[in-house]
Formats: C-alpha cells, sequence, structure tokens
C-alpha cells in the first residue's frame, strides 16, 4: 500500500495551499474527485479581506468579523484570523498571485458589512480563478514531493484505535478500490451547495466531507449556518452565477421589479448591510411584489469601472444579451456557503487524531452564524498554516476554548413518510423550500421527516453520483435537524416562529455519530 507523510481530499485552496506547506516536511497525495481544477475557489470572485490599508487595523477587522457573526464567533479564532492576515496575505503574494494594485499599491475594495475597503482582488472579479492557477502551477512544479491523483473519490477515513491511517478510494476511471496509509489526513473537500435548488457553487460541492468525517466519529457543529449569497444571477434557464457582493461595494443599488430602492426600508446600512440581513430583504421584497427576483443597478458608474472592476461578470451577462452598463441586472438570493462543518480547534485539529479540516467543510467558529464577506480564502490560509505549524512545531499549543454546546445524535425518525425515489432534484427542492432561508417548524419537521425516510433507501453507492447522492442526503440531514433544534433566529438561520435572537442559544449544536 502506497504511504504519505500527508494525504489531502480536496484541490481548491484549501488542499493546494496546505500541500505546498506540507510537502516542505514529506510527501504529500492529493486526491481530487476531477481534475486538480475543478473545485470552488476558482468561482470566487470577491476576493479576500486583510486589513493592509492605511485606515484599518486588525482590531477593526476583528470587530467586523464579529458583528456580522451575531453573537457565536469564537474570538480566539477571530483574534488570529485578523492578526495573521497580512503574514498569509504576503505568502500568497510570494506564491505568485498576481492581486490588483492602484499606484503600485495593492488595490482594495469595499464589500458589505466591512467598516473599511479592505478586500484584496485579482483579475478584476476573478479573484479565486488567480488563485487557483497559481498555486495549482506551484504544485505542478513540485511533482516530486506532491502526488496529485485525480479522478479518484475517497469513500473511507481509515481509522485504527483512534488515530488516522489512511483513506480508502474509488477510482473513477477503472472502478477499482484503492487504500493509502498517512499519518495526517486533511479534509479539504468545501461546501455543499448543490443542497438547494439555487447555489451559487459548481456541481463538486455535494458535502462529501461531512460524510467522511461523520462516518469517522468526528463531531460536526453550526451546520444549521448555511449562507446565502444575495445576488445571485436570476435569468430562466441560466444557473445562478454569481454577482459578487464587490458590485454592490462599488456603488451597486439593489431595485424592485417597478424600479425601487428598497434597502433603506429595511436596515440603514441598506447594500452594504451584512450578508443574511440583504438576502432576506430581497426575499421578502419578492414576495411583497410577487417576483421571483430584484435587480441589481449599476448604470449610475462609469462603463469603465464596470468593464474593469467586473470583467468577468460583464462578459457573463453580455454573453447572454444583457449589457450591464445600460440594463439592470436580475438577481435572487442563492446558496453560497457552509458556515458550519467538521469542527476543529484553533489549529485544524478535529477530535480524532491525525485528522485535520480546514476552509468551506472545517468550522473553525470565526465565522459564527453569518460569515463576513471575503473571510473564507482568508481564514483557509490561517488555519492550513496552522495545521502545519502544529504538526512540526514544539512549544505550548491551545486549541480553542470549549464553547456553550448543545451534543446530539441523529435521532431515529421512525415515520410514515412516503418513500419517494430519491432524486437530486427533489433534494433541492425540500432543501430550497423548507430548510432555505426562511424556515419554521412545520417545514423542518416535514424535511427532517422526508431526508430520515430516504436515508433508509438510498442507492448502493457504486459510482460518483451515487456517493455524492448519499454525502448530500446526510449532510442536508444535519443542516434540516440543527435547523429544528434552533428554535430562535440567529445570522443565517431564520426562524419565522421564533424570529428573535434566545439568550438561551448562545450556544453552538455538535453532532456526533452514535
Ligand atoms: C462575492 O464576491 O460576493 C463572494 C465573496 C465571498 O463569498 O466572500
Amino acid at each position: 500500500m502506497a504511504s504519505y507523510s500527508f494525504i489531502i481530499i480536496g484541490s481548491g485552496i484549501a488542499g493546494l495551499y496546505t500541500a505546498l506547506l506540507a510537502c516542505e516536511h514529506g510527501n504529500v497525495l492529493i486526491i481530487t474527485k476531477g481534475t486538480i481544477d475543478d473545485c470552488n475557489t476558482k468561482y470566487a470572485q470577491g476576493g479576500i479581506a486583510a486589513s493592509i490599508g492605511s485606515n484599518d487595523s486588525a482590531d477593526l477587522h476583528y470587530k467586523d468579523t464579529v458583528k456580522a457573526g451575531d453573537g457565536l464567533v469564537d474570538t480566539e479564532a477571530a483574534h488570529i484570523l485578523s492578526s495573521e492576515a497580512p503574514d498569509r496575505i504576503s505568502d500568497l503574494v510570494n506564491f505568485g498571485v498576481p492581486f490588483d494594485t492602484t499606484n503600485g499599491a495593492i488595490a482594495l475594495t469595499m464589500e458589505a458589512a466591512h467598516s473599511v475597503p479592505r478586500i484584496l482582488h485579482a483579475g478584476g472579479d476573478a479573484t479565486g480563478a488567480y488563485i487557483e492557477a497559481t498555486l495549482s502551477s506551484r504544485v505542478r512544479e513540485r511533482k516530486h514531493d506532491i502526488k496529485v491523483l485525480e479522478y479518484c473519490l475517497v469513500t473511507d477515513i481509515l481509522v485504527k484505535n483512534g488515530n488516522v491511517t489512511g483513506v480508502r478510494a474509488l477510482d473513477l476511471r477503472m472502478g477499482s478500490v484503492l487504500e493509502f496509509e498517512g499519518r495526517f489526513l486533511v479534509l479539504a473537500t468545501g461546501g455543499a451547495g448543490n443542497l438547494f435548488k439555487y447555489t451559487t457553487n459548481p456541481d463538486v460541492a455535494t458535502g462529501d466531507g461531512v460524510l467522511l468525517a461523520y462516518k469517522a466519529g468526528a463531531e460536526l457543529t453550526d451546520m444549521e449556518f448555511y449562507q446565502f449569497h444575495p445576488t445571485g444571477l436570476r435569468i430562466p434557464g441560466v444557473a445562478p452565477f454569481l454577482i459578487s457582493e464587490a458590485v454592490r461595494g462599488e456603488g451597486g443599488i439593489l431595485r424592485n421589479v417597478e424600479g425601487y430602492a428598497f434597502m433603506k426600508d429595511y436596515t440603514p446600512d441598506a447594500e452594504l448591510a451584512s450578508r443574511d440581513v440583504v438576502a432576506r430583504s430581497i426575499l421578502f421584497e419578492m414576495r411583497k411584489t410577487g417576483a421571483d427576483r430584484v435587480f441589481l443597478d449599476v448604470r449610475h458608474l462609469s462603463p469603465n469601472v464596470v468593464t474593469t472592476r467586473f470583467p468577468n461578470i460583464y462578459k457573463y451577462c453580455y454573453d447572454r444579451g444583457l449589457d450591464i452598463t445600460r440594463g439592470l441586472i436580475p438577481v435572487a438570493p442563492a446558496a453560497h456557503y457552509m458556515i458550519g462543518g467538521v469542527k476543529t480547534n484553533n489549529w485544524g485539529e478535529t477530535n480524532i487524531a491525525g485528522l485535520f479540516a480546514t476552509g468551506e467543510v472545517a468550522c473553525t467558529g470565526v465565522h459564527g452564524a453569518n460569515r463576513l464577506a471575503s473571510n473564507s480564502m482568508l481564514e483557509v490560509l490561517i488555519f492550513s498554516k496552522r495545521i502545519i505549524e502544529k504538526i512540526f512545531q514544539s512549544g505550548p499549543k491551545t486549541g480553542s476554548v470549549n464553547s456553550p454546546s448543545v451534543n446530539t445524535s441523529l435521532p431515529d425518525r421512525k415515520t410514515a413518510v412516503a418513500k419517494l425515489p430519491v432524486s437530486l432534484r427533489a433534494l433541492q427542492d425540500i432543501m430550497w423550500n423548507k430548510v432555505g432561508i426562511i424556515r419554521d417548524r412545520e417545514g423542518l419537521i416535514l424535511a427532517t421527516d422526508t431526508l430520515s425516510s430516504w436515508q433508509a433507501c438510498l442507492p448502493e453507492t457504486t459510482d460518483r453520483p451515487t456517493y455524492e447522492l448519499n454525502n448530500l442526503v446526510l449532510t442536508g440531514r444535519l443542516v434540516a435537524e440543527a435547523a429544528l433544534i434552533r428554535e430562535e433566529s440567529r445570522g443565517a438561520h431564520f426562524r419565522s416562529d421564533f424570529p428573535d435572537h434566545s439568550k438561551d442559544w448562545e450556544k453552538h449544536i455538535i453532532f456526533i455519530r452514535r
């Protein structure tokens, strides 16, 4: 059996960046179910937050992060994130990421819920694509230290006496089962946007790491907090392509179908309120006007600013018959980011020795109940670096303090819900309609009962689609069960039957397999 110091599952920014740090210490295997470039990172537009501007500070970044997280941020993690950010940006620059500049200095833009412009970007609105291309070319240069296994789906984490020993995987082209031995295993599998009918994520985001970790006995937390981006493009027959938060940061205005700029009616921060508030306001406005969309208006901005700051968005819309310098952009919220995930401490460690998680699959607690825009790729850089430091440096290390929590496992639901054929489409519909932006007990009970009965009749896992469906059904069930348990509204989790915060819920929900 081939043996590696590190096995990393996933090839987005989290997998590649961790591999580049790890390969200085031992041989690395990256396993990815598609090609190295099939990942969510390359669709990230807005950028990376870091307090490198002259009017900014780590303290201000910390405060914005904690405020957006609505009472559930792990404050130690947020301190680490905001104070280590400038150094991690230097690391990316050293790897060759070409951030956009103005007069020789890195250009910074504004995004919602940030007090000052602090978002670095590359290629205008192609930040993720530039990072992915840079890091994957660095990884290819290290081919003697980093082996990349493409079209290979990890199906099991191997654990012996409480320690990770390796993984089992399915070679998707040959159909053969492979096993690899590894001392340290890093989950970098991303999120699960395909749970929902409308998502900004590509089709690789299917909750793979959540299921792997759960089966292995890892703790999962904050699953009820799924972030919906306020502005996915809403054109019939077109996937909800992301219209970056930075478009509002640069002055874009939201209008309802009657042309009215409605955001001030909902919050004094208007278009720059935090993402959960803007997404809900849009939904309420859509319901009020009976429309399935609102519009984002950038016609008042100089066409030159629009086409140079947002060349991809401009081209994507132009190719579909819409010149956004002259016409309104139809938008509606879409699932964007899994805030919860595999519980880690501030060194990326899970509760299983040798198992680490980083990026969207991990829950470091830094986002609390609602992620501040452009903190996600930063979180990867910070905590991936700390995983490698934790493994290879001596000295006193502490994890995060234990926050108050409800520890539970998935309940048995012996219900008589009709065993509908389980399909991705049916799952996405129920998740969107009952576990989406606005939730209530009745809808969540229907969703949890249905998902639980589906779990009992899932197709046998033989190939990528059947594994992905299994992964999504379990992940959806965890989101729905957590949303049912949390009887309050906080951050990205909104219950119409419990519309306020509750002091009793200043705590996390942790699932562990029985
Ligand atoms: C965006 O460009 O709006 C996405 C940024 C993010 O999700 O942090």
